[in-house]
């Protein structure tokens, strides 16, 4: 059988990516979550290993299993997220494929909250999380070449993306419509828009396996330019 033997156009390349949801824990049997199934950050993963690249791969709890040739540091929060992304870094590129929970509970109960028989309902406060992607976007020492990140968007999706560009201050955004219809979460296709400092550039519907090579290209071209 013919391999490559690990020799490919991201060879000797490090990048992180991070995946799937973050848990947000209420008490210790509840949680908050989201409908991510980690499927594209997985996909990335792959591509990028295929390459040639040694590949960080962070992520919450999804339903997708990580590549194992990957270094997978596995995590349950966002702020658990966040630490684990800075401690992967130095990366020569860095893509942000999770979705991190916004808010996290302040106040979590060390026992099960229980009803208390008088139809009272529990109050739970919130604090926001680190948005790790502008974090990582805006340091100064250890900032990768290229950072990526993605905007999963229902409504005015290339408005927003190109906004949350700016405002995050990251290289590239992939944009993607999430509404419920698409089939896009927790399906095995997506529809994206890439953004870059060159404007918007609209990829064909396609499995997210192939959105994944297509990305891992366009990234090495840059690696290597
Ligand atoms: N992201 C992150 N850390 C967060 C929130 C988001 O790293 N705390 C990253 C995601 O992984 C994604 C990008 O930022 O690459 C955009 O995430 P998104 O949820 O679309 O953006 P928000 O800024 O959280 O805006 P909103 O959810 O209000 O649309
Ligand atoms: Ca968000």
């Amino acid at each position: 059988i013919e391999t490559t033997l690990g020799k490919g156009p991201l060879t000797g390349k490090h990048i992180l990516v991070t995946s799937g949801p973050t848990h947000e824990p209420i008490d210790p049997v509840r949680y908050i979550a989201n409908r991510s199934s980690g499927a594209q950050g997985t996909a990335i993963a792959r591509a990028l290993l295929d390459l040639g690249a040694s590949v960080t791969f962070v992520t919450g709890p999804a339903d997708t299993p990580p590549p194992k040739e990957a270094q997978v540091i596995r995590v349950q929060t966002a702020q658990q997220m966040y630490d684990a992304t800075l401690n992967g870094l130095p990366a020569d590129a860095a893509i942000f494929a999770a979705a991190v929970a916004d808010w996290r509970v302040t106040d979590v109960s060390d026992n099960k909250i229980k009803k208390d028989g008088s139809g009272a309902l529990p109050v739970l406060n919130f604090a926001e999380n680190p948005d790790i992607l502008a974090e990582v976007s805006k340091l100064t020492k250890n900032r990768p070449r290229l950072v990526i990140g993605f905007a999963a968007e229902t409504d005015n999706v290339l408005e927003n993306a190109t906004a949350k560009r700016h405002r995050k201050g990251c290289d590239w955004i992939i944009a993607n419509d999430i509404r419920p219809d698409t089939g896009i979460m927790g399906g095995a296709e997506n529809d994206v828009t890439l953004i870059t400092d060159q404007g918007p550039e609209d990829w064909p519907r396609m499995d997210k396996t192939a959105v994944a090579r297509q990305l891992a290209d366009r990234i090495a071209q840059v690696l290597n330019a």
